[in-house]
């Protein structure tokens, strides 16, 4: 099984970006399914039931989120009626809308998707390593996937390595850089510690660096717009054994 996990898709031009390049990314490298994180597809940031859509149309199976998952409002019903988008499952009981993880029906096999949230320098949700602990305990398929949506490397790494043999692989996502370190833990989980992101080249995780410059450079207010083309796409393909659910092989790369 061959599942594609793509970093978090930034604005309609990272929407664009990702239709323009997908089908054929599918059909090259034979994958089966298709895990997004769309937390920044919306212009302006967060997720709309538009850009969700967008995604969706444009081949995607599961939509992961994070910080940004409750941004706009029009969203909230949909991620309670919709059950291939996540939020991050470690938000307090009783507040957030939606799920926060799910098990895809493929017909002959099923897929495990968690999503969670780091909390190194990030809000204070619950404890991802605990929130992990109870949704497997609820029984998922020996194929899952995890997009921990993190700040901190040390915490994405030490959670993979808390769920070696016990989930097919773990990816992370939020910071818009992809790093290099894929592997395989010892006990078959796949790794990486950040897919990167979908969206312009020339810019600060997506936003125009003149913006990003007077932030960091003057600590004053910005309003934070988009770049535009040239764009790229960060992903990681998982291949995964269907009889044991351990990661077979992990392969990354940036479509531009
Ligand atoms: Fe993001
Ligand atoms: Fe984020």
């Amino acid at each position: 099984m061959n599942i594609l996990a793509i970093g978090d898709v930034v604005g309609s031009v990272g929407c664009r970006f990702l239709r323009a390049h997908l089908p054929t990314l599918k059909k090259l490298k034979g994958v089966d399914l298709v895990i997004c994180n769309g937390e920044n597809s919306a212009d302006g940031n967060g997720i709309t039931p538009v850009s969700a859509e967008y995604l969706f149309q444009s081949g995607v199976d599961v939509i992961t989120t994070g910080n940004h998952a409750f941004r706009r409002r029009e969203m909230y019903t949909v991620f309670d009626s919709c059950e291939t988008i996540l939020r991050p499952a470690n938000f307090p009981e009783g507040g957030a809308p939606g799920r926060g993880w799910l098990v895809y029906d493929m017909g002959r096999i099923q897929v495990g998707v968690i999503n969670l949230m780091g909390v190194v320098y990030m809000e204070p949700l619950d404890n991802p390593f605990d929130a992990a602990d109870r949704i497997l305990a609820a029984g998922l398929p020996k194929i899952t996937l995890v997009d921990f949506h993190a700040e901190a490397t040390g915490e994405k790494k030490s959670l993979a390595y808390y769920l070696d043999g016990r989930v097919s692989a773990v990816f992370g996502t939020h910071t818009h850089v992809q790093t290099a370190d894929e592997q395989i833990l010892p006990n078959g989980t796949g790794y990486l510690s950040d897919l990167g992101m979908t969206g312009p080249i020339h810019s600060v995780l997506g936003v125009k660096p003149e913006l990003t410059i007077e932030k960091m450079h003057r600590h004053m207010p910005v309003r934070f717009d988009l770049a535009s083309d040239p764009c790229e796409m960060d992903c990681a393909l998982f291949t995964i054994d269907d009889k044991t659910g351990r990661s077979l092989s992990v392969e990354r790369f940036i479509i531009k």
